[in-house]
């Protein structure tokens, strides 16, 4: 139990580990297809936004919370006086276990289909009855257990040596791969039709709601927030580091990846005559079904596909285990178990939690009868659970810790906020994330059919391409250039600021 607590090794490890977290499933199935549904890059506009507005104040108040107290979730809440900080805590080590549970079941099936590509498993079939039949084959078990096993393997090596080391390697090697994908998928003829669905604006999209609502639930999941996630690996940051600068360059990392996943999905799609199954699937269908016929026509389309699985599964192994750390950490530290054995344990509970995802697919029918399960934990959890507890981080750094939060925010940070952070992470981003909630809510009753319908549905006019014209080639610098050049600058003067410090200059 005395054991000297871990903290990030190096720098690059930290913003490694930290877009390992927020890299995932959600940078690759669910952003491309929410900009190719909310107006194309004019979705670019809610959700960098919101990302600046509130998305990032609420990362930065869970890593406050997490390096003040230097504790798992549970105990963070605790020491920061968070009313009945205990139990509130809990959630940050319970809430998990659901998430994981579903989650890694999605990963076990990117797993599977590195594999079906690099053979060519697919190719020649109907991927629907392919991806239904592999639903209720007893491969999914082996798969399902296996991601379990690496995910508790890494985790039981510890900080430095087991998440660190791994994001080391699983996240350069997702850009790299990311990257061969996208040149691969730009190259393709007529890859132009895709840049420009994916590109040109159509502002009138952000006129709905929807697009706003969309937004900020994607801004809460690919930032990992509202999972304890952040808390705890906020709480392995040093006190050096200072944190506005890191958080946005994180963000901006993240951001930078959810935008190349679309320049990887989409040209290939149009240019392979697959734009309009692309365009109008539903996430889960678009990476599972739609995808690997795209693979199938491509020119070497096996090792790309196989390419393009193995990066997914980097980004989700690598959010899975920050997923899982918050319980390891509670029971390392409050409970005293070896780390071992809480990696085993809770890999353990966390396998069995999938078992019913898994069982599902054997029931008979259709995709939505096999995935039900699955797409209403990601509806209770991955849409509204996640707001929730990150507003209770938020509330707790804002109105619980106050000035100790603010002190903690600037603490070693070469960039301060000014007077206007007080009220701005005190009211506004609370109440945004409360309003946004609240939406999530009404928008998931009235799809199912609980509630009639208040938020008003503005009808989108149709996709019509016409050639890549100025707004696309705006949006495409805005995307590229201020995305990806903004978190290459931040980082690289983040690494060279620290090396400099190091040596004392
Ligand atoms: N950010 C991860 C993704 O986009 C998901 C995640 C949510 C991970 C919450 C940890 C906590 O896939």
């Amino acid at each position: 139990m005395a054991q000297k607590r871990e903290v990030w090794k190096t720098h690059t490890g930290m913003i490694l580990a930290m877009i390992g977290t927020e890299v995932g499933l959600g940078n690759i199935w669910r952003f491309p297809y929410l900009c190719g549904r909310h107006g194309g890059s004019a979705f670019l506009i809610p959700y960098l936004v919101l990302l600046f507005g509130i998305g990032i104040f609420a990362m930065m108040a869970e890593w406050v919370i997490g390096r003040y107290s230097r504790k798992d979730p549970l105990g963070a809440f605790e020491k920061i006086k968070f009313p009945k900080g205990r139990e509130v805590g809990a959630w940050g080590i319970i809430g998990p276990f659901f998430l994981y549970a579903y989650y890694i079941v999605i990963t076990s099936w990117v797993l599977f289909f590195i594999i079906a590509s690099f053979a060519g498993l697919y190719f020649g079939k109907d991927t629907q009855e392919f991806f239904l039949s592999f639903l209720s084959s007893p491969y999914i078990f082996l798969f399902h257990l296996a991601a379990v096993a690496i995910t508790s393997g890494i985790l039981a090596l510890g900080v430095q040596k087991g998440i660190e080391k791994a994001c080391k390697f699983m996240i350069p090697a997702l850009f790299i791969l990311l990257i061969i994908v996208t040149i691969r998928s730009l190259t393709l003829p007529g890859a132009s039709a895709g840049v420009e669905f994916y590109m040109r604006p159509r502002l009138g999209a952000l006129l709905n709601p929807a697009a706003w609502i969309a937004a900020l639930g994607q801004i809460f999941f690919t930032l990992s927030l509202g999972m304890g996630a952040m808390i705890i690996y906020g709480s392995y940051l040093k006190d050096k580091w200072g944190i506005p600068t890191n958080a946005v360059a994180c963000a901006l990392g993240n951001t930078s990846a959810s935008i190349l996943a679309g320049f990887a999905i989409f040209p290939a799609a149009f240019a392979l005559g697959l734009g309009s199954a692309v365009s109008g699937s539903q996430s889960i269908g678009l990476t599972f079904l739609v995808l690997p016929k795209v693979f199938e026509r491509m020119p070497a389309g096996w090792l790309f596909g196989g390419l393009f699985f193995l990066l997914l599964a980097f980004g989700a192994l690598s959010s899975a285990i920050s997923i899982q750390e918050p319980s390891i950490a509670w029971l390392d530290e409050e409970v005293g178990w070896k780390r071992k054995r809480s990696a085993l344990f809770t890999g353990l509970i966390m396998w069995l939690m999938g078992l019913p995802f898994i069982l599902n697919g054997y029931v008979m029918g259709g995709l939505g009868e096999k995935l039900a399960l699955l797409s209403k934990m990601d509806i209770i959890i991955g849409q509204l659970a996640l707001p929730l507890f990150g507003l209770l981080a938020i509330v707790g750094m804002g109105w619980v810790m106050k000035e100790k939060g603010f002190q903690e925010l600037h603490k070693n940070a070469r960039h301060k906020f000014g007077k206007w952070i007080r009220p701005w992470m005190r009211i506004v981003v609370p109440s945004a994330t409360i309003l946004i909630f609240i939406l999530s809510l009404i928008t998931v009753l009235e799809e199912r059919g609980v509630i009639k319908r208040i938020l008003p549905v503005v009808k989108i006019r149709e996709f019509v391409p016409l050639g890549i014209g100025p707004s696309t080639v705006i949006m495409i610098i805005l995307a590229t250039g201020l995305v990806w050049g903004g978190c290459i600058f931040l980082t690289t003067r983040a690494i060279i600021t620290e090396k400099r410090k190091e040596k004392g200059i």
